[in-house]
């Protein structure tokens, strides 16, 4: 194994395509060559999901989503923040070896707290902070991620240094970032220059990977296309033919050239047939493994638990080792 990997995904709404396609699909890759612990961090999106039902049934729904998706339990660590003490624990330790002025920085903190700063939760302020912590806990090496975690990566290395500096030389290795493709983005149906997002209104823009055969069919037809024959990659001039081309090739597993050529005379209409095909045939048994995982909460509960308990058999004696370094008796 090349290291230990540590990643995380908010509970903040179920799984869609573009999460899949640019992140889980990575995870699930990583297992083969990386001791992985994948962690639902409840607690980051407590800050958006302010409601019980809501919060427990997206919890299921992430988790269904990533066993389905081929996050292994017998080989990884799947578990749900919250869950492990250690996060929190560690968090304010950090905390207090932060200072302000590197959280004033976050330009995530800033687009989400918007024109309400006064009113953002202090939460979202130190938010940065639980996940250097989620990181630090594990003594991860590796973090895979999207582009917009780059900065909550670099300040995950500079809280480390920070305690390394005060309290124990060597204490936590700095993480490495391994920021994922941004060529894995994958945009709305209803409108190419947007992300395919679980916040759109529209549902008819993303594919959820709740969504039987007959919905993903009906959402490919009817997606955005333009009047102009032959599949060509050129995201400037034909966005949603890009994105649908670049959808087709990952699925595929195939570069964006090749299907091109294959597809350079086919009319849309008998392209999104095949987009449409190809799409149920790698979704709907995932769509269906879930079903199964979601109709039976007690063992995904038990799933989640005993990966609870081996998270917490890592991070435990690596808090309380931090606890002895600052002075904590
Ligand atoms: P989010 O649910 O937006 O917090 O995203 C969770 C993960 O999925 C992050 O790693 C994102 O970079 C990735 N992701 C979300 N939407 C898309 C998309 N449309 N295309 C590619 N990756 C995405
Ligand atoms: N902030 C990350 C996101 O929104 C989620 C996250 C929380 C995370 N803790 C983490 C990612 C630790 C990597 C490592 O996508």
């Amino acid at each position: 194994m090349q290291g230990r990997i540590f990643s995380g995904i908010q509970p903040t709404h179920g799984i869609q395509l573009g999460n899949y396609l640019g992140a889980i699909r990575n995870w699930v890759k990583l297992q083969d060559s990386f001791e992985c612990i994948y962690c639902i961090v409840d607690q980051h999106a407590l800050n958006t999901v302010q409601d019980a039902a809501e919060m427990r049934q997206n919890t299921r729904e992430v988790a269904a989503a990533l066993l389905a998706s081929g996050i292994d339990p017998a080989r990884s660590i799947l578990f749900v923040q919250s869950r492990v003490e250690a996060h929190s624990r560690l968090a304010w330790v950090l905390n207090c070896v932060t200072p302000m002025g590197w959280l004033n920085r976050m330009t995530q903190f800033k687009e989400k707290a918007g024109k309400h700063r006064e009113n953002a939760p202090v939460g979202l302020f130190v938010y940065p902070v639980l996940q250097a912590a989620d990181i630090l806990a594990y003594r991860a090496t590796h973090v895979p991620v999207g582009e917009d975690q780059k900065q909550h990566l670099e300040l995950s290395r500079d809280i480390a240094a920070s305690f390394n500096r005060r309290f124990a030389d060597g204490f936590f290795p700095l993480p490495e970032p391994m920021i994922q493709a941004e060529a894995a983005r994958v945009m709305s149906l209803r409108d190419g220059s947007k992300k395919m997002s679980k916040s759109d209104p529209s549902d008819m823009s993303r594919i959820n990977l709740t969504d039987d055969a007959d919905a993903i069919a009906t959402k490919i037809k009817k997606a955005k296309s333009d009047s102009i024959l032959g599949i060509t990659y050129d995201p400037e001039n034909r966005p949603e033919a890009s994105n649908l081309l670049s959808i087709f090739a990952a699925l595929a597993d195939q570069s964006r050239a090749a299907v091109a050529a294959e597809y350079a005379s086919t009319s849309f209409a008998q392209f999104k047939e095949h987009l449409a095909e190809l799409c149920v045939e790698k979704l709907a048994p995932i769509n269906a493994e879930m079903r199964g995982l979601l109709a039976n909460p007690t063992h995904l509960d038990a799933v989640l638990a005993d990966g609870a308990a081996r998270a917490d058999a890592i991070a435990r004696p690596i808090v309380d080792e931090a606890y002895a370094a600052v002075g904590f008796t």
